[in-house]
């Protein structure tokens, strides 16, 4: 059966061994009410057969396309691979208490810049982001940081995932994935 997840882990496992730096990095592309496209890197913190998984400020500007319009693209490219994967579909929010174990594991100092950012807002002098930085580690001393309510993780469901890869002369390889109920339906594309 066509499985577009066990090619994905096996690309993303190159991509690990091979890229010099963040091979989860993936542009994400959302559209609000207004029709404009808007894309940003973000990193892959998860995936499986129910989508691949990012986190944000629900209050941010992706946060807010994503409210208006739950749908989004995402890109990866391996540069050092010449590959991309292309993966498109409907987002939900992750559940709270899968957000509250991720966010448990981010570092202390990314946990408290969850915090201080008001991510997407405008900011008057980064002396301002410093000085809410440091009222927040004031806030949370000696103690452990929650999660901020306005903080969460975001799940693309695949119903498209395309893998291109890199041939000589521009005889490209694309394979393109489409769900099909349950399963997927396999094909090729011009490159
Ligand atoms: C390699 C890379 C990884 C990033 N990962 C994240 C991420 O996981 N979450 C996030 O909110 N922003 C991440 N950022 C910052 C975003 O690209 C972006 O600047 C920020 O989220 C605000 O985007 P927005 O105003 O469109 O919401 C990353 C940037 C780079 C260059």
């Amino acid at each position: 059966m066509a499985d577009p997840f066990a090619l994905f882990d096996h690309w993303l496992a190159e991509a690990r061994q091979k890229e010099p730096n963040d091979p989860e990095a993936m542009a994400l592309a959302t559209t609000g009410r207004d029709g404009q496209p808007s894309v940003r890197m973000v990193l892959l913190k998860g995936h499986n057969v129910d989508g691949f998984t990012f986190y944000t400020n629900d209050e941010s500007a992706k946060g807010e396309q994503l409210a208006a319009n739950p749908r989004a693209a995402l890109l990866l490219h391996w540069k050092s691979l010449r590959r991309q994967v292309r993966i498109e579909g409907a987002v939900e929010r992750v559940a709270d208490p899968e957000a509250d174990r991720y966010f448990a594991t981010r570092a202390r100092d990314s946990q408290l810049g969850a915090w201080a950012s008001d991510q997407s807002r405008p900011l008057d002098a980064r002396e301002t982001f410093e000085r809410r930085f440091e009222e927040t580690q004031g806030r949370f001393e000696g103690k452990e940081v929650p999660r901020p309510p306005h903080w969460g993780g975001y799940r693309v469901k695949p119903e498209r995932i395309e893998f291109w890869s890199d041939r000589p002369h521009r005889l490209h390889d694309r394979r393109l994935f489409v769900r099909d109920g349950a399963g997927w339906t396999e094909g090729l594309l011009y490159p």
